[in-house]
């Protein structure tokens, strides 16, 4: 039996590096997968991508969930499709960097509406479905949520995605007694289509790497497994936590 097996998957971000690993994993662990991108090019190059294995991704693109109508409309078509929600995995995000002093409050609110408000949102309207049998929230934060870094200005994402985690904390409190485990996970540095060039750099790759134990970048595949993991009957006493995966970062 697949561990996902008749569960139904809102993924946001399908597009991208993450995203598309959770939703190619999620589908083969027997998940039917409604996804959601910005960009609706990529969003297609996933559908065609699982498409090519046999699988199929629903969803629709552009969806900017940035937007709460947007975001809304995208959560309650699924779920007047599908009947239910079981898994709402908050991937998606766009971020700025910049030195705090100066850094524009338009860039603030970049950040803030891409990184942050998207996961409330999505949230906000998933959360009825998720209630009616138990389910999972799955939320990507980052190790920016734990730790500063002297290489580019990361103050509004850090500010976002540790406010994502404390977040899930209380959507843990808030959803046990419906049934609903909120868990967020922390990635390192992982690779995807984005930071490919600066892993190509080997200067930049050198000071990303810098304090990662295992000396490589993580892959999208791992961050996947993790959450196919978290999502799964095998994670039932996990909730409220964040689970760190960055090849060791934080350890030293
Ligand atoms: N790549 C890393 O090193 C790393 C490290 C830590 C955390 N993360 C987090 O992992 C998650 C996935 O990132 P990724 O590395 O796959 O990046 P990515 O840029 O490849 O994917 C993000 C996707 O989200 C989409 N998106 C952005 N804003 C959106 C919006 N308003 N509405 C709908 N879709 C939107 C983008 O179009 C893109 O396809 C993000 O939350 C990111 O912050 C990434």
């Amino acid at each position: 039996m697949k561990r996902l097996e008749g569960k139904v998957a809102l993924i946001t971000g399908t597009g991208g590096g993450q995203g598309r690993a959770a939703a190619l994993r999620f589908a083969r662990e027997g998940a039917t997968v409604v996804g959601c991108d910005l960009d609706q090019k990529s969003q297609d190059e996933t559908c065609k991508l699982m498409q090519s294995e046999g699988l199929q991704m629903y969803g629709s693109a552009p969806v900017d969930l940035g937007d709460v109508d947007q975001a809304k409309a995208w959560v309650e078509d699924a779920a007047k499709k599908f009947a239910r929600i079981d898994i709402l995995y908050n991937n998606a995000s766009a971020t700025r960097f910049g030195p705090i002093g100066e850094f524009s409050l338009e860039d603030w609110h970049f950040v803030i509406r891409n990184e942050l408000d998207l996961v409330f949102y999505t949230t906000r309207y998933a959360w009825q479905y998720l209630a009616l049998q138990g389910g999972t929230i799955i939320n990507i934060a980052s190790t920016a949520a734990w730790c500063g870094s002297q290489l580019t200005g990361k103050a509004a994402h850090s500010a976002a995605k540790g406010a994502v985690v404390s977040f899930t904390r209380q959507l843990a409190v808030e959803g046990a007694p419906v049934g609903i485990r909120a868990m967020s996970i922390s990635p390192g540095f992982i690779k995807t289509p984005g930071t490919a060039p600066f892993i190509e750099n080997p200067e930049i790759r050198r000071k990303l790497l810098d304090g990662v134990l295992l000396d490589r970048p993580g892959e999208s595949e791992e961050v996947a497994a993790l959450a196919a993991f978290i999502a799964s009957g095998e994670a039932t006493y996990m909730t409220g936590s964040d689970v760190v995966i960055d090849g060791g970062l934080l350890a030293t």
